[in-house]
């Protein structure tokens, strides 16, 4: 990714806030997602790395985003200064967007064939589902007359669920997946999007600042709709372990090439950052 950012003609201070972003010391669950996707049906790895790369592009941009002042208004991402805080608002805005039409170009120029295609559609639609998801958390304008527990899955499942199911997706499309497998890792990604999302709720209420390398009671202070506030902290652990569980049963048709699935998703139902 690094090579790549530095052959692009850019403001050296663009450039430079795009690497800050993208170079942070995240997890790298989404791109580690689409590898093992493309595993578990017998893909070669390299043909996944494009779209592990463009996915990692959009989720930063999706973060640089989300912590704006319009948005969540966070100081801290990954155990630095946002990158407002770093920089200015006007270049994490610019950044962000600089990384959405980075992650499809890094596809279109280092993707060959007619998955190449499948990939970027699967990457637009994971993009704009996670953007109308951002709406839904952010704007007051969703329709009220959903009952709150329909919102909040329709809110996680959009902002978050949106990427990591596409991440599966691409990976499975990378790989060159039948029908049957691509059906498979989409109900997986389904299950451990919303899980991942469930977990981040639970994280915010009960890990420190200095844990998560995010400030942490950021839901509750912004009055967010989340799965501890809706259902409280011991139903949402329970969420988790029966998403858990669906997301495994999803992977049983893949059999051993899917075991680092399994271990992905066994890592993400006890994490703790
Ligand atoms: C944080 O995602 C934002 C959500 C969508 C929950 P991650 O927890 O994957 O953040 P990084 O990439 O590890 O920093
Ligand atoms: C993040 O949700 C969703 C996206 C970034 C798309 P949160 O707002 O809960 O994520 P954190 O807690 O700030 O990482
Ligand atoms: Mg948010
Ligand atoms: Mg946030
Ligand atoms: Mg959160």
């Amino acid at each position: 990714m690094a090579a790549f950012i530095d052959q692009r003609p850019l403001p050296e201070n663009l450039r430079q806030a795009a690497k800050y972003a993208l170079f942070g010391p995240g997890k790298r669950m989404r791109p580690l997602l689409v590898m093992r996707a493309c595993e578990a049906v017998g893909g070669p790895m390299n043909n996944a790395l494009p779209p592990a790369a463009a996915i990692e592009m959009i989720h930063c941009f999706s973060l640089v985003h989300d912590d704006l002042p319009a948005m969540d208004d966070d100081d801290l991402r990954r155990g630095r200064p946002t990158l407002h805080k770093h920089t200015n608002e006007a270049m994490a805005i610019l950044a962000g967007d600089l990384l959405m039409g980075l992650a499809f170009e890094i596809v279109a120029q280092q993707m060959e064939g007619a998955a190449s295609v499948a990939v970027l559609r699967e990457l637009a639609l994971g993009t704009n589902n996670m953007i109308a998801g951002q709406v839904y958390d952010t704007l007051p304008d969703f329709p009220d007359a959903m009952p709150p527990i329909e919102r909040l899955r329709t809110i996680h499942r959009n902002k978050t669920g949106a990427l990591i199911r596409s991440s599966c997706r691409m990976g499975a499309m990378a790989g060159g997946a039948d029908d049957a497998h691509l059906e498979s890792l989409s109900r997986y990604g389904d299950a451990i999007g919303l899980m991942f999302q469930v977990m981040d709720d639970i994280l915010d209420v009960t890990q420190s600042t200095e844990q998560l390398g995010k400030t942490a009671g950021k839901d509750v202070a912004q009055n967010k709709l989340t799965y501890p506030a809706l259902i409280g902290l011991e139903a949402s652990r329970a969420e988790v372990t029966r998403l858990h569980a669906e997301a495994n049963a999803a992977l049983e048709s893949l059999g051993s090439p899917a075991e680092p699935l399994r271990e992905l998703c066994d890592f993400m139902a006890v994490r703790i950052k």
